[in-house]
């Protein structure tokens, strides 16, 4: 393939350390955004122009952007054909949307595409392999890796914000061709790195949002980690703790909701003094905020915030601590009146002296006309990814990397 190595930082390979031009490059990245409910339109771009760093860098190279967006059967489980739009105004160069992800019209455009060409194929979960976890080996079996290798020469890792998600796009190829981290990546590594190592306790964690699985798998190791001195719930995974401490007596209304309520109840006989609850929430009447004590939510679909009494509670616990990471919003600030949660608890990080991570995209959309970025420490788009890096659990995308790495190292350096 007369790929050429030229330096190994870390456990990784960078884009710096192969020559790039002249080939067909698999792009991983995450351009999962978020989607208007009602038009199916892209809500924010902020992950879209993230990317483009690396694909504007790839300039002499066919690059093949591949992501995923949404999950099956919900409304954000659209095409990319307007991402494409996007990315072809911020690259500035040939970009084409192809709607196909595996199949004949993917391979042939990758096959015919020129040096300088983005091609851009369509949500990588159209195809069902890219919904299931695989262990390296088997993903690199996978339809879909078997396909695509066949027609690349180097596969780019920029998808931080589904680090955590062994998915085949994302370790697939790591053994077939050589595999290297983007930009993103290396920035999002070395800036959490600095800010981590400048960190001390006691550690406050803020969680909300509406990916709860991912945030409770990562609580315990947060706590048992010594990254979760505190733990303050907000948002839909308040309400499934709330639920779990027998306060709330209706289902919520999640997919696999009495699983999660098992595993937040376990968590709490073992976390009970690390775990702080609301006391009141905001909800919904007639258009109207009204709040309420936690005892008398009777439906929790109405909930869209927390209650000023738990934003006071936790603005003190946020002032006193040493380090406070922030992931996913605490209500819906989307709506007019149930924004107050999510920006009085981004104003309290603002105002601390300690060290701030914002992470979600959500919460840096909430960011977004605050005019507080400068006073935060880092601010990620990626979400259930940065808590469980921070968790300190294994990631599969830097697994995959590092066995690139190894893998291609002597034998590149041998060509
Ligand atoms: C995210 O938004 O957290 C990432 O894109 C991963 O998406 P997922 O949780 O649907 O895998």
């Amino acid at each position: 393939m007369g790929l050429k190595i030229n330096s190994v930082i870390g456990d990784f390979l960078t884009i710096d350390d192969l020559d790039l031009n002249g080939k067909r490059v698999f792009l991983r990245a995450d351009i999962n955004s978020s989607i208007d409910p009602k038009t199916g339109k892209i809500l924010n771009a902020n992950r879209i122009e993230e990317a483009t760093v690396t694909i504007r860098e790839l300039k002499n190279s066919v690059v093949v952007v591949g992501s995923h967006q949404g999950r099956v059967g919900k409304y954000d489980y659209v095409s990319l054909e307007e991402h494409t739009q996007y990315i072809a105004e911020y690259v500035g160069r040939k970009t084409t949307f192809v709607m196909d992800v595996m199949g004949k019209a993917a391979l042939d455009a990758i096959r015919s595409a020129e040096p300088g060409d983005v091609l851009v194929l369509d949500n990588l979960r159209f195809a069902a392999e890219e919904n299931f976890e695989f262990t390296l080996e088997d993903a690199a079996k996978t339809v879909m890796v078997k396909r695509l290798s066949k027609v690349i020469d180097a596969c780019v890792l920029d998808a931080f914000p589904s680090a955590h998600r062994a998915h085949p796009s994302i370790i697939g190829f790591a053994d077939l061709v050589p595999t290297v981290a983007g930009r993103l990546v290396v920035k999002e590594l070395k800036s959490l790195t600095k800010v981590m190592m400048t960190s001390k306790a006691p550690f406050a964690t803020v969680l909300g949002g509406s990916k709860i699985s991912d945030r409770l798998e990562a609580m315990s190791a947060l706590i048992n980690g010594g990254k979760g001195d505190k733990i303050l719930l907000t948002g839909l995974i308040g309400l499934v703790f709330l639920r779990a401490a027998g306060v709330i007596e209706r289902p919520i209304g999640l997919s696999d909701e009495e699983k999660l309520v098992n595993q937040a109840k376990r968590l709490l006989s073992e976390y009970r003094a690390n775990i702080e609850l609301p006391e009141d929430v905001a909800i919904s009447v007639d258009d109207e905020r009204k709040e309420i004590p936690v005892s008398e939510i009777d439906d929790p679909s109405k909930v869209l915030d927390i209650g000023t009494k738990t934003i006071n509670r936790y603005v003190k616990v946020i002032k006193s601590a040493g380090t406070v990471f922030m992931s996913g919003t605490p209500g819906a600030f989307e709506y007019k009146g149930f924004e107050r949660g999510t920006h009085e608890l981004l104003y309290a990080l603002a105002n601390s002296l300690g060290t701030t991570i914002v992470s979600g995209g959500h919460l840096t959309t909430a960011l977004e006309g605050l005019k507080i970025k400068d006073w935060l420490d880092h601010i990620s788009t990626s979400g259930g990814a940065l808590v469980m890096f921070l968790a300190g659990k294994s990631m599969p995308m830097f697994e995959a990397l590092k066995r690139s790495a190894k893998t291609w190292k002597g034998r590149l350096e041998r060509n």
